[in-house]
C-alpha cells in the first residue's frame, strides 16, 4: 500500500518510514525538505497522487499555543482537504495521552488537530501516546545552562519511538477504529530521575533540582494527568534499557 507519511524526516516520521518498508507498503514524504508544505498545502497534491492512507506524524516544536494551533490547524485542514480529493481512504494521526487533562500551551494544538480529523470525512484512527524516551533530554537541552538544571516535576510513563512507529504502522493496515486503546512505556518514570540517568549517561556533573511551577497544568503533569487512563497497548523497552542502546550519544 502507498502510504504518506506527513512528518516522514522527523524523530518519529523516520521511523514510521523504516516500519512501512520492513512491512511491504511504500512509503511517501511529506515534508517542506521534500517540496511539500502542510501549512500553505503546497506540493501536497502532487504528493498524494495514487496514496491510499495517510500518517501524520507531523510536528511544530513550541510551548505557544496560538503557534501550536496556527501550524496543527492549517496542516490538518491541508492534509484532510488534499486526502478527501485523492481518495485517502485511512487517516492515522499520532497524538498525546492527556492532552485533554493538561492545558499547556502545545496542546491546544493537538486537541485542535484532534478535533478536525474527528468532524472530517476522511475514515480516521487517532493513536494517542505517552512522552517519548526523548522527552527528558529535549527538555535537558531548553534548561538554562549551569552546573544546576532546574527540572520540572512531571510523572509519565515513557515508551520508545520504534514502538510507537511499529504500533501506527500496524493500524494503517487495518480498519479506521476512531479512537484507538492508548499505547505506553512499559512502567511510569519521574522525569527528574530521568534526567539524572541521562546526565550521568551523557558523562555531565550536574545537579538536577526538581521544581513545581504554582500553575495547575504544572501540578497535574506532576500528579499524573499525562499517564495512560485505561487498559491498552503496552511497549517492552525500559528508559533505562533506551538509555543503555543509546551509548555515550544518550
Ligand atoms: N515528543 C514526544 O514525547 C511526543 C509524544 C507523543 C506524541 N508526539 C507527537 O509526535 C508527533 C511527531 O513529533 P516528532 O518529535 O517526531 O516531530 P519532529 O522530529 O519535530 O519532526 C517534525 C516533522 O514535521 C515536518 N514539518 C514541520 N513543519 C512542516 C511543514 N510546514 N510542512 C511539512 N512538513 C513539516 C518536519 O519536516 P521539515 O522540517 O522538512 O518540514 C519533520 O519531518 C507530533 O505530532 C507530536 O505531538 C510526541
Amino acid at each position: 500500500m502507498r502510504v504518506a507519511v506527513a512528518g516522514g524526516t522527523g524523530l518519529t516520521g523516520k521511523r514510521v518510514v523504516g516500519s512501512l518498508i520492513a512491512a511491504g507498503h511504500e512509503p511517501v514524504v511529506l515534508s517542506r525538505a521534500r517540496g511539500v508544505d502542510l501549512v500553505s498545502g503546497s506540493g501536497l497534491a502532487d504528493a498524494l497522487t495514487g496514496v491510499e492512507a495517510v500518517i501524520d506524524v507531523s510536528n511544530v516544536t513550541t510551548s505557544r499555543a496560538s503557534v501550536s494551533v496556527a501550524f496543527f490547524e492549517a496542516a490538518t485542514r491541508h492534509l484532510l482537504a488534499a486526502g478527501e480529493r485523492a481518495g485517502v481512504r485511512h487517516h492515522v494521526v499520532l497524538s498525546i495521552v492527556g492532552c485533554d487533562r493538561v492545558d499547556l500551551g502545545y496542546y491546544e494544538g493537538k486537541r485542535r488537530q484532534e478535533e478536525l480529523v474527528r468532524a472530517g470525512s476522511v475514515p480516521w484512527t487517532i493513536l494517542r501516546t505517552t512522552q517519548f524516551h526523548e522527552f527528558a533530554g529535549q527538555i535537558l537541552d531548553r534548561v538554562p545552562p549551569g552546573p544546576v538544571a532546574l527540572v520540572p516535576r512531571m510523572l509519565s510513563q515513557p515508551v520508545a519511538v520504534r514502538e510507537v512507529a511499529e504500533a501506527l504502522v500496524a493500524l494503517v493496515g487495518g480498519e479506521p477504529l476512531g479512537t484507538a486503546p492508548e499505547l505506553a512505556g512499559p512502567r511510569p518514570e519521574q522525569l527528574v530521575d530521568q534526567a539524572r540517568l541521562l546526565l550521568r549517561a551523557r558523562g555531565r556533573r550536574r545537579w538536577v533540582l526538581p521544581v513545581g511551577l504554582p500553575v495547575e497544568s504544572a501540578r497535574r503533569a506532576a500528579g499524573g494527568a499525562l499517564l495512560p487512563t485505561a487498559d491498552g497497548p503496552r511497549g517492552t523497552v525500559t528508559f533505562a534499557r533506551w538509555l543503555e542502546e543509546q551509548g555515550p550519544d544518550a
